[in-house]
């Protein structure tokens, strides 16, 4: 008998943009024909769960509104999703914590891909991205998915946009985005930049000559991306070469996307960073949802699991 499929995992901290990672998740785990696991992660409560129903005696609380019940709000959630997508398996699950970003990124483990909201409950204090997405999407077991705005319903080809930098690093990334893209049935656009001052290492060095520059360049691209052609013929690929910034060229092709896949690492000379610059950069300012996935399909262990235990905040 064969195991059920991992299912997809989302954050849900109930704030509205963590609602749109849901959207995006039910979307997904549809698509994938999985489970849809939404998690709350919340300290344990303080109060005995028979004062918490207290709307009976609001006088014991003086001015302070009675505690909220998170597993209604989290179920009423999961009823929204079930009502909207009535064949998917929807599992609601409150996990008590103090480090939601830690918890997160242990679920993880068991689920195809994680997505959260770009912000969450601490939006107000202004922050292009919030800690738990920061810190999960540095060590998240998994794919991580971030999600700012609602999907549109105008852009008529979603297509999936994949940076491919030409390291060996970005081939998992590239898989995702194909396998997205047959999933949803768009082409995918592969986006590789170059400076002429910032040339890709295996590509030959022609200063002088800009048209060689970009055919060297182009024939970077083609070759990371030959054996996914191969293996995925439906997929329509564009491939798009420009000199420029990769992160300036990647937001402004995310405004028509569906979705823009990442890799967490390039050739950035920064090897003790979790998440390359591009990486963390496009997180922050992409126009459509972010996909980062690491090199092994998995994030760094030991030490680095440490800092989402630091990072981590509700
Ligand atoms: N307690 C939680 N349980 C489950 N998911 C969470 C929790 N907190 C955050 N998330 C997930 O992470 C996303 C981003 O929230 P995050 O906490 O990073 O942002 P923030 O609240 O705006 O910032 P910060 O908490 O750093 O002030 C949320 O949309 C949600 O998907
Ligand atoms: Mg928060």
């Amino acid at each position: 008998m064969n195991a059920a499929p991992a299912p997809v995992l989302v954050g849900l901290d109930l704030s509205a943009t963590s609602e749109l990672a849901v959207d995006w998740g039910a979307a997904e785990a549809v698509l994938r024909g999985c489970a849809l696991e939404l998690v709350h992660v919340a300290p344990p409560t303080p109060l005995p769960a028979v004062v918490v129903t207290d709307a009976d005696h609001p006088a014991a609380y003086g001015d302070i509104p009675p505690p909220t019940l998170p597993h209604a709000r989290c179920e009423a959630v999961g009823t929204r999703v079930r009502h909207a997508h009535p064949s998917l398996d929807v599992v609601v699950r409150v996990v008590p914590g103090s480090d939601p970003a830690r918890t997160l990124v242990e679920e993880s483990r068991h689920a195809c891909v994680a997505a959260l909201g770009a912000r969450g409950l601490g939006a107000l204090r202004g922050m292009v991205l919030g800690s738990v997405s920061k810190a999960v999407t540095e060590h998240a077991h998994a794919p991580v998915v971030v999600v700012r705005h609602a999907a549109s319903t105008t852009i008529p080809d979603q297509r999936v946009v994949v940076g491919v930098d030409g390291s060996e690093v970005s081939a998992p990334a590239l898989r995702f985005a194909f396998e997205e893209a047959r999933r949803r049935r768009v082409g995918i656009t592969a986006v590789h930049t170059w400076q002429p001052d910032i040339r890709t290492p295996s590509a030959e060095w022609w200063p002088e000559d800009p048209i060689r520059g970009e055919m060297d360049e182009r024939a970077v691209a083609s070759e990371s991306l030959a054996g996914f052609r191969e293996e995925f013929p439906d997929v329509d690929v564009r491939v798009h070469v420009a000199q420029r910034d990769a992160i300036a060229e990647l937001v402004k092709l995310s405004s028509g996307a569906g979705l823009l896949v990442v890799g967490s690492r390039g050739r950035g000379p920064v090897a003790s960073a979790v998440l390359g610059s591009v990486s963390a950069a496009v997180l922050r300012k992409a126009h459509c949802p972010v996909a980062v996935v690491h090199p092994d399909g998995t994030a760094p262990t030991g030490d680095s699991a440490g800092t989402a235990t630091r990072a981590g905040s509700a």
